[in-house]
């Protein structure tokens, strides 16, 4: 239980907001730079490896002093003190949030229920390079002696997520003689296609749960069981060359048939969605190998220590926080849009979907009371430049307004001709031409006949940050996924609610617990839903038995 907590649109501070969105709402960009030729400067802050230009933001620095005073008087210094002192923060699940423990270096101390986790912590991560190392190296045989050349993991969710977007991030340090499949949906098409063209006797499987529980995951797993087996003679030994887990239940592990000696352990204080830096990471480890593994957690801790010490006003997850909780609750956006110029982050915007969906879509506070203002905004985006040609014209001249993360490396790990300058202009292009627009004078200038100067005009005034780091390493990746993993927490911590539990995936998965046997029984079922489902699981029924 905890204390009741006032509504924090009653605060001095947020109230005080109000007003000041009030008076400087129809301040442009245009006017706040002419006007302020060190803006750029005093808006651009340096930590941990990343450069955060705030500039382009609809704010002065009276917003940034009141958004600061709104993270003081909601108590945001203590709650970031609690996660990091292993409080049992996720008040509904009555447990610890600790994910910084799992890149908290070796000697270091997090204590929970009197026990320091960090040597348990390292103790994992030795396993698990010490199997990597065999894997890659090819100690590690198949069931028939072959070396192990695919690796698929098994999960969903933050048991997928994380992992696919590390893979796909750090492809450029991976082991290219390995092959690295994700098996997620329980649609069967996702598990076909992932192993139609390998051969079992040199494919390992990560099943990655953290409950080991889950429908898709279990299914999944059971189908590659099926699989492996089915080729490699039916001899159930081959599970235990085959098949390693990732789970915080090693109950339900040995239950499957896994050797739980194969099993890499993590704790009920790792969120799913916070997970890929734990064992959970371990596709990741086997693709770039234990060294580019402990370099990420290295960056992870790097921003971990820069927002637990640094002060608020240079304290970039703490900053980006407050910015995208001032378009959502003081102009009413409703959505960021995240938009890598990094082909290899292609599944970024997906993994800090799940991070910043799954923990801030709270409509309850911390006690149970309805929420006095929006929380929780849709994160989405693609890489750029494909996103120009694509959703950018709605951003630039709809009549949303989205604010936009831009991140941006000034190195590419592909060097090729002019390539990588065409993409850093573009995406600073992006960034001006977002903030500046274009007048209806420049338009005209141009020559433009008058009935199509409307149509030509950008307003400008659209807001962005950019985000801006050397070379995208192990270590870039991890400071970059802390950031946003921090700033998530800060915008929870603010609103009140509990940005660790996950309720609201509970019902779609208990209904659909009821449905698949009416769906799969060879008789006419009884069906008690309401009509429009009756209706549908009717006609389903009708057309599966239809020829295909
Ligand atoms: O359904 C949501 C969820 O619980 C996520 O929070 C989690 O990341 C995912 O399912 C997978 O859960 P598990 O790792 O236990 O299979």
């Amino acid at each position: 239980m905890t204390a009741a907590i006032a509504a924090v649109s009653a605060s001095a501070a947020w109230k005080a907001l109000v007003q000041h969105q009030r008076e400087i709402r129809n301040l442009h960009l245009r006017e706040l730079f002419a006007d302020d030729p060190a803006r750029a400067e005093r808006m651009t802050l340096e930590a941990a490896g990343l450069t955060l230009d705030y500039s382009k933001n609809r704010i002065t620095d009276a917003t940034v002093k009141l958004l600061l005073a709104l993270a003081e008087q909601s108590g945001l210094r203590a709650r970031i003190d609690a996660m990091f002192r292993a409080d049992r923060i996720n008040v509904t699940e009555n447990r610890a949030v600790l994910h910084v423990a799992l890149r908290a270096p070796r000697g270091a101390s997090i204590v929970i229920d009197g026990e320091n986790v960090v040597p348990q912590v390292h103790a994992v991560l030795d396993k698990m390079a010490d199997f990597s190392e065999r894997v890659r190296n090819g100690g590690w045989k198949g069931h028939t002696g072959k070396r192990i050349r695919n690796v698929i993991n098994i999960g969903i969710g933050g048991s997928d997520l994380g992992p696919v977007m590390a893979y796909e991030a750090l492809k450029h340090y991976s082991d290219r003689r390995l092959t690295f499949r994700f098996v997620s949906n329980v649609d069967s098409t996702d598990f076909a296609e992932a192993t139609r063209d390998l051969d079992p006797a040199e494919t390992l499987f990560i099943v990655a749960s953290k409950t080991f529980t889950t429908l898709e995951t279990m299914t999944n797993a059971h189908a590659a069981r099926d699989w492996s087996l089915g080729a490699l003679g039916g001899d159930v030994k081959a599970v235990a060359r085959h098949f390693v887990a990732v789970s915080t239940n090693a109950g339900k592990v040995a239950e499957f048939g896994i050797d739980t000696a194969n099993m890499f352990g993590f704790w009920d204080w790792v969120g799913g969605r916070y997970s890929m830096d734990s064992a959970i990471g371990l596709s990741t480890m086997l693709a770039v190998g234990p060294e580019n593994f402990r370099a990420l957690l290295a960056g992870f801790h790097g921003m971990d220590e820069h927002f637990r010490t640094a002060p608020f006003e240079r304290n970039l997850p703490v900053l980006l926080g407050l910015l995208a909780l001032w378009y959502n609750n003081f102009f009413g956006a409703q959505t960021v849009a995240v938009l890598p110029y990094a082909q290899y982050l292609k599944r970024f915007p997906p993994h800090l979907q799940q991070l910043a969906m799954e923990s801030n879509g709270k409509r309850v506070t911390l006690d149970g009371e309805p929420v006095a203002c929006d929380t929780g905004q849709i994160y989405w985006g693609e890489p750029g430049t494909n996103g120009q040609h694509s959703f950018y014209q709605l951003i630039h001249q709809g009549t949303r307004l989205i604010p936009c993360d831009f991140i941006a490396f000034a190195q590419s790990l592909n060097p090729l001709g002019a390539h990588h300058d065409m993409l850093l202009a573009n995406v600073f292009a992006q960034a001006e031409a977002l903030a500046f627009g274009k007048t209806p004078e420049q338009v005209r200038a141009e020559g433009t006949p008058d009935w199509l100067v409307t149509h030509r005009v950008f307003d400008g005034n659209r807001p962005s940050n950019m985000i801006l780091a050397e070379r995208l390493t192990p270590a870039t990746l991890g400071t970059l996924v802390a950031l946003y993993e921090h700033s998530v927490y800060t915008q929870g911590a603010i609103w009140h609610i509990d940005s660790f539990d996950q309720w609201g995936v509970e019902l779609g998965k208990a209904l659909a617990q009821r449905i698949i046997p009416e769906l799969e029984s060879g008789s006419e079922p009884e069906l008690a839903h309401d009509s429009s489902t009756n209706a549908l699981i009717r006609s389903a029924r009708r057309l599966k038995r239809a020829p295909g």
